[in-house]
């Protein structure tokens, strides 16, 4: 795998956790849509975000409907959520418009109030690297 980028977005700080062990992990930056990055190309895309009422963070559609393939050639979503089921669909369904393949969705387990407290936690950190890192290598 060529050139690795990773973008977050967060309300509550768990995406930047995520992104920033992740991105010390791959040894490269991770930025956050607030910023508006350029990310130039990419082989492979981190997008890391959390689902608030069902749906991604308004930023993160709009950052996502600025991407295009002649730049971008794959996506893997890191989401973290309460209920692991629920995903980063609307990113998807724009992605999939784009003609951007969405290779993975790693689903770290997040929290709301006391809607399982304490999560992301070091484990479900560390085990979200690996499974990155694991598709990396294949
Ligand atoms: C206002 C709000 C709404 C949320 N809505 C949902 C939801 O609909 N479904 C879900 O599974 N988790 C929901 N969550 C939990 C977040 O997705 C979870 O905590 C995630 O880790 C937040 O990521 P962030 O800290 O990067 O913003 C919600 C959290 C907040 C603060």
């Amino acid at each position: 795998m060529n050139k690795v980028k990773i973008v977050y977005a967060t309300k509550t700080r768990h995406s930047k956790k995520i992104a920033l062990a992740l991105a010390k992990a791959l040894n490269v930056q991770a930025e956050d849509v607030v910023s508006k990055p350029n990310l130039g190309t990419a082989d492979l895309l981190f997008i890391v975000g959390g689902i608030y009422g069902g749906t991604s963070l308004p930023g993160l559609i709009e950052f996502a409907e600025n991407l295009n393939k002649e730049n971008i050639k794959k996506v893997v979503f890191i989401t973290s959520s309460v209920k692991k089921t629920q995903g980063q669909d609307a990113v998807r369904k724009i992605l999939e418009e784009k003609e951007i393949s969405v290779v993975d969705e790693i689903h770290c387990q997040g929290s709301f109030l006391f809607m399982k407290f304490g999560h992301p936690n070091n484990i479900d950190i560390r085990e979200t690297i690996e499974a990155s890192m694991k598709i990396l290598t294949l």
